[in-house]
């Protein structure tokens, strides 16, 4: 059903799980004795956060933010509005923001300064990295797989707020939304 929108699949469940294997045990290592705090990004981190966190074998603490600029939209708004704040105490905390992908930067941007302002040390892990949309100079401590400019779908990516399920990354059919 949803597969007869997909043009190409550019990462497969089978890559997105091996990766996070390899990430959950780099931050393991990174964070070991110093109980981190995992803050997801609603809503498009959701299914890497899930995957991640079984693999990383130390004690965390997860929070969630709602952050949005895109509206369900192909383009960035250029304005990222904080939908849901978290409700615990940041000053020293080590944070760790998990997102699913880094375009033009501004999401990222926003929340690393409005959380060090708060006073935490704050770390990104992405599962995507896509440098050519980059205005804000911004860049993760950990990226799953660096992709091209393409417009992506899948795992936690969505377009008009659907396609969040589809178990891989991959690229829509013009016809999809040009109707
Ligand atoms: C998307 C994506 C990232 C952000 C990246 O979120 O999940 O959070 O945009 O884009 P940027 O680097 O250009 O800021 P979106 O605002 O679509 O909300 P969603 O996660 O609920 O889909
Ligand atoms: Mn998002
Ligand atoms: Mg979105």
């Amino acid at each position: 059903m949803l597969e007869q929108d997909i043009k190409k699949v550019l990462i497969s469940e089978k890559e997105i799980q091996e990766k996070t294997v390899e990430l959950g045990q780099i931050l393991a290592t990174e964070y070991a004795g110093k109980n981190p705090l995992l803050l997801g990004i609603l809503k498009g981190s959701v299914p890497f956060m899930a995957e991640l966190i079984k693999r990383i074998d130390i004690p965390v603490q997860l929070e969630f933010m709602t952050v949005s600029s895109y509206n369900g939209t192909m383009e960035s708004s250029g304005e990222v509005k904080l939908l849901l704040d978290v409700d615990t105490p940041l000053k020293g905390r080590e944070v760790v923001i998990i997102e699913d992908i880094i375009d033009t930067g501004r999401t990222l941007k926003y929340l690393k300064e409005l959380l060090e302002h708060r006073g935490a040390n704050v770390k990104i892990v992405t599962l995507l990295d896509k440098p050519e949309g980059r205005v804000v100079e911004i860049d993760a401590d950990y990226t799953g797989f660096t992709i091209p400019n393409e417009f992506v779908v899948g795992f936690g990516l969505d377009y008009d707020g659907y396609y969040r399920n589809l178990p891989y990354v991959g690229v829509l059919k013009e016809e999809v939304y040009s109707s």
